[in-house]
């Protein structure tokens, strides 16, 4: 059943947006779909948890889609995206960057306080037939309209509950929960709380089906098939390590407990010193090395640069375990825009002759 505990109202009641927020965010947001409207050359739509009512207080995103006809060339779609993308963004702010990734390019800009996101796609008529990686966006936001209806604050719980644990967000930084992912899922279970009870029990390779597709088989360590378009898994970008090793133990260790605001705002860590680093290093007794440096320009979209610092890390990895040293675990992060490659070696120092002996049979006198 979905009831809630006190301490869940009280966290809802820190993390729903005031109706002066609302009113606040919905100004803006409708000032931009008039401007995409009256460019005449695409329809505006806003997507995302603005549009769904499963915004965060104080979150300050606004995607807005600039919807183009689906057969126009992606040429002119990407040239016609920026120049509008541009032209609203120096209308209505002045700040504004463009942004290269899977996507068509699209423009980011600071309008009213707000970040605002204004993506071209294609006006597909059906989400298994998407011309670009964004034409699904819209069909997830009419499915969630259309079902969410009094699960809201459920899913404001269960964005808190994962960005707290660490694990929201699709990035491949994060390799967590997407917004509309942790949608579907109070969906699926009708509410916050039962959806926490359901995943003390999940396993890997755990499939939701909500729309009954019964389609293609995935082989992932959460699958969670797209009502809008049965050859996606929505949790594609859930890792085995955030699933496994963070997610389930998180609900264990909720249901496990009482009531505890700890799992929706974890007391700040507090900041390391450089003594205590050190003592911890020596106890471990391993090697800590790290590479930093910030990522070129333009390449700074982690999603793009964060696989090539983890392929990189492992490049370095493999050359030092075939050289003799051995690593205990790596990993590689962008943060703050800078990389970091991190290595923890188990062996980090070869006696001064090793790298060269070659094997000679020993000669006995
Ligand atoms: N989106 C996208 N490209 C962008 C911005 C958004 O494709 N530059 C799409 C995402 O794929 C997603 C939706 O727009 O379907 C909203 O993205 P996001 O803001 O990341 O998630 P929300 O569901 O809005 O969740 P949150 O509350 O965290 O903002
Ligand atoms: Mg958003």
């Amino acid at each position: 059943m979905n009831t809630r505990t006190e301490t869940e109202e009280a966290v809802l009641s820190s993390v729903r947006p005031q109706q002066e927020e609302v009113d606040d965010i919905c100004a803006v947001a409708e000032m931009l779909l008039k401007a995409v409207n009256e460019s005449g050359t695409a329809q505006g739509m806003v997507v995302g948890s603005v549009a769904r009512n499963t915004w965060i207080s104080g979150d300050r995103d606004i995607d807005v889609f600039m919807l183009y006809p689906p057969d126009m060339s992606r040429e002119t779609l990407e040239e016609d995206g920026i120049i509008l993308g541009r032209s609203i963004a120096s209308r209505f702010g002045g700040l504004f960057v463009e942004k290269y990734a899977e996507h068509p390019p699209y423009v980011n800009a600071t309008i009213s306080g707000f970040d605002v996101d204004l993506v071209p796609c294609y006006a597909v008529t059906d989400a298994a037939h998407i011309q670009s990686a964004v034409d699904r966006t819209p069909f997830h936001t009419r499915y969630i309209q259309s079902h969410i209806g009094g699960l809201e604050d459920d899913v404001l719980l269960m964005k808190r509950f994962s960005k707290a644990g660490g694990v929201y967000g699709s990035d491949l930084m994060t390799e967590g929960f997407a917004g509309y992912l942790c949608e579907l899922l109070v969906l699926k279970y009708g509410g916050f709380r039962p959806l926490i009870q359901a995943g003390q029990s999940w396993q890997t390779g755990q499939t939701i089906d909500i729309a009954h597709h019964q389609g293609k088989q995935f082989d992932d360590p959460l699958v969670v098939i797209d009502p809008v378009d049965p050859n996606r898994n929505v949790a594609a970008s859930v890792s085995k390590a955030q699933l496994g090793g963070e997610f389930i133990e998180l609900c264990r260790g909720y249901c496990a407990s009482p009531p505890n605001r700890d799992y929706f705002f974890p007391p700040a860590k507090p900041d390391i010193t450089q003594a205590a680093f050190a003592e911890i290093v020596t106890e471990r007794g391993t090697g800590i090395y790290s590479i930093s440096f910030p990522p070129t320009p333009p390449h700074q979209i982690p999603d793009i640069v964060v696989p090539q610092l983890r392929r990189t890390t492992a490049g370095i990895a493999s050359l030092l375990e075939r050289n003799g040293f051995v690593i205990n675990r790596y990993d590689a992060v962008m943060e703050d825009e800078r990389c970091y490659l991190l290595f923890e070696m188990l062996v980090d120092r070869l006696p001064p002759r090793s790298t060269r002996i070659r094997v000679r049979p020993l000669i006995m006198a």
